[in-house]
């Protein structure tokens, strides 16, 4: 019964990505975290969060690995491609935006960042500790001046320079037009939270989480200031269940104290997002539940055709969870059968569903209304 359910809930979300396929956005602007980046981080040197090697984007066209934390492409891609956008807007840092925009082409930019969060000091030194091994002496990374990430405050900066090439290209109206119309798609906070529990904060979970949703609230004002009306925004994932957390659990099971955060943070967004929509009429919205549709999976990997949902398939070590994903990693032999590709972060092919998913899915995943309705909006 459940199966022939999830059969239909798959079919239905295809028949809306048929019926809707012409309500398309002109650009979509991505900020966030390694689940968005397309190779940001690419063009920071010495960065500790860079991923643009094999066997990383071993599924990509050409088997490149591109700066994209997955054996192929990413939720943002997808969900890109899903709003009936030829490719996956490129990194702003690859770009000279001022003649970008001019382009006839011009369909968006990617400002993510892996690594990055709603905190400027996400991922510059605790997190980058964590995730990327422990250096001999842990104040190497507190005295390097290397840049390790884009966090969400200058990807902000960085729209905003975006937007006034725009305005010069094609003045105060049509950029208003425009940016009214485009999709501010948005996926960040994870990062924060695994440095908040890594780090040992005595701060109280509700205080930070708080402090997590005011960081939010300004940069969504910011980008309400200049224009943008339609967000998508994806909520935190069940992170406690990522294969280098399970690791702190003895019987391997998830690290149930993040998956509280996370489920806390929802709660805190979808008020939020209630908030700013009754202050702007015109503004429209999708939360994506990101914990309850990767839970789902978790619960009931076969249904979703998944073999493997606690280890990584690249890695090395317990879950291979203990190193990230390089040339001497161990590689599975079935990529489509795992949910997770490294330590942190999902296949392409759980990101298809996720995409899939976000784009056409029920209220339970992704609410007040889903990517292809907010598209039409
Ligand atoms: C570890 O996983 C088990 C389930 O396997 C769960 O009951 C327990 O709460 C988890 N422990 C922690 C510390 O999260």
């Amino acid at each position: 019964m459940a199966k022939r359910l999830v059969v239909i809930a798959l079919c239905l979300a295809m028949a809306a990505v048929f019926r809707t396929a012409n309500a398309e956005v002109p650009a979509i602007f991505i900020f966030g975290d390694s689940t968005a980046d397309v190779g940001t981080n690419n063009f920071l040197p010495g960065s500790k969060a860079r991923i643009d090697f094999p066997f990383n984007g071993i599924d990509f066209p050409n088997g490149k690995a591109t700066g994209r934390f997955s054996n192929g492409l990413n939720s943002a891609d997808l969900l890109a491609m899903l709003m009936g956008h030829k490719r996956s807007p490129p990194p702003f840092l690859s770009l000279d935006s001022a003649s970008a925009v001019k382009r006839r082409s011009f369909r968006g930019i990617n400002f993510a960042s892996g690594g990055s969060g709603l905190l400027d000091i996400t991922g510059q030194t605790m997190l980058t500790l964590m995730k990327f091994g422990t250096p001999k002496d842990p104040n190497d990374f507190l005295r390097s001046k290397q840049k390790n990430v884009v966090p969400l405050g200058e990807q902000m900066q960085q729209f905003h320079t975006v937007h006034d090439n725009l305005i010069d290209t094609m003045g105060p109206s049509g950029t208003e037009n425009l940016l009214s119309k485009s999709l501010f798609f948005i996926s960040t906070a994870s990062n924060d939270i695994f440095g908040y529990y890594h780090s040992g904060s005595t701060i109280p979970k509700e205080e930070f989480i708080s402090s997590l949703g005011i960081a939010y609230e300004k940069y969504l004002r910011t980008l309400l200031s200049l224009g943008a009306r339609k967000f998508g925004i994806i909520s935190v994932p069940p992170i406690g269940c990522c294969p280098s957390q399970r690791l702190y659990n003895a019987t391997g099971g998830c690290l149930e104290e993040l998956n509280e955060h996370a489920r806390a943070f929802h709660v805190t967004m979808g008020a939020l997002m209630e908030k700013l929509s009754c202050e702007y009429s015109d503004m429209k919205y999708s939360l994506g539940n990101t914990y309850e549709m990767t839970i789902n999976v978790i619960e009931n990997p076969a249904l979703f055709n998944f073999k493997e949902v606690a280890s990584a398939c690249c890695g090395s070590g317990k879950l291979n969870a203990e190193s990230f994903c390089e040339p001497k990693a161990n590689l599975c032999s079935k990529r489509s059968e795992y949910l997770f590709w490294d330590l942190f972060h999902p296949t392409q092919t759980a990101s298809k569903l996720a995409a899939l998913t976000l784009y056409g899915g029920e209220q339970r995943f992704v609410s007040p209304i889903n990517f292809a309705q907010l598209a039409a909006a």
